[in-house]
């Protein structure tokens, strides 16, 4: 890893840039999370997404960035104001049991700034710092209704797997995505 090194992406619209997270910015995480969790109204029960508070999203950010997991990495992306529109965070893949030694736990972006290529731009700083830690291949896990699954085929994930989960009392079906060597990937 390149400590302090800013990944930096020219869109038509604004420049943004990626950094490591810092433990004062889990309150800025939490709004993009709450916010970008938006993108499920419809998907998921309003029982389950009711749970989803700044509040409690920021006390379990803190945590996690106090004491990070062995091998996280927890990655910000910044507007051209240097405030914080997205994330991505991961590490080891969590049920030993995808042919993946590493995985993309959490993305999400701000509405405002999506589809601007800040996706692609925290994906691939993530899998630098993967590679970095000695990971060797990638999974993400999406629900399959998501539309924005097609985001994961764009980078060349494989359906690798998929799951039943439960939400509000409500049983939905969650896809694996893998990357089988991300030395391919061009970062
Ligand atoms: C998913 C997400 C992280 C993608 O980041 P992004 O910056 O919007 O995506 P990019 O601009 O880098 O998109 C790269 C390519 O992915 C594909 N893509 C991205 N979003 C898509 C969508 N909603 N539908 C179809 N294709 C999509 C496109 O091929 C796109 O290239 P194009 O814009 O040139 O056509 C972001 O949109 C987001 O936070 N969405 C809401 C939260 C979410 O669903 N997160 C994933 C949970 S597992």
């Amino acid at each position: 890893m390149l400590e302090g090194q800013d990944f930096t992406f020219d869109s038509h619209i604004q420049m943004f840039n990626v950094r490591p997270a810092l433990i004062s910015d889990a309150h800025s995480i939490a709004v993009v999370h709450v916010e970008s969790k938006s993108t499920y109204s419809g998907l998921l029960p309003a029982s389950a997404l009711s749970k989803f508070t700044v509040e409690r999203r920021e006390s379990s950010w803190t945590e996690m960035l106090t004491t990070p997991e062995p091998h996280a990495v927890t990655l910000v992306g910044c507007n051209a104001q240097q405030e914080v529109v997205g994330f991505a965070s991961g590490g080891a893949e969590r049920t030993g049991q995808l042919g993946c030694d590493g995985e993309l736990h959490a993305i999400y972006l701000l509405p405002a700034v999506q589809r601007q290529g800040l996706g692609t731009l925290l994906v691939e700083r993530f899998i630098h710092e993967l590679r970095s830690r000695g990971f060797r291949s990638m999974a993400v896990w999406v629900l399959g209704a998501n539309p924005y699954r097609k985001f994961y085929e764009a980078l060349g994930g494989q359906f690798i797997a998929e799951k039943i989960i439960e939400r509000g009392g409500e049983a939905f079906v969650e896809i694996a995505y893998g990357w089988d060597d991300l030395s391919k990937f061009k970062v």
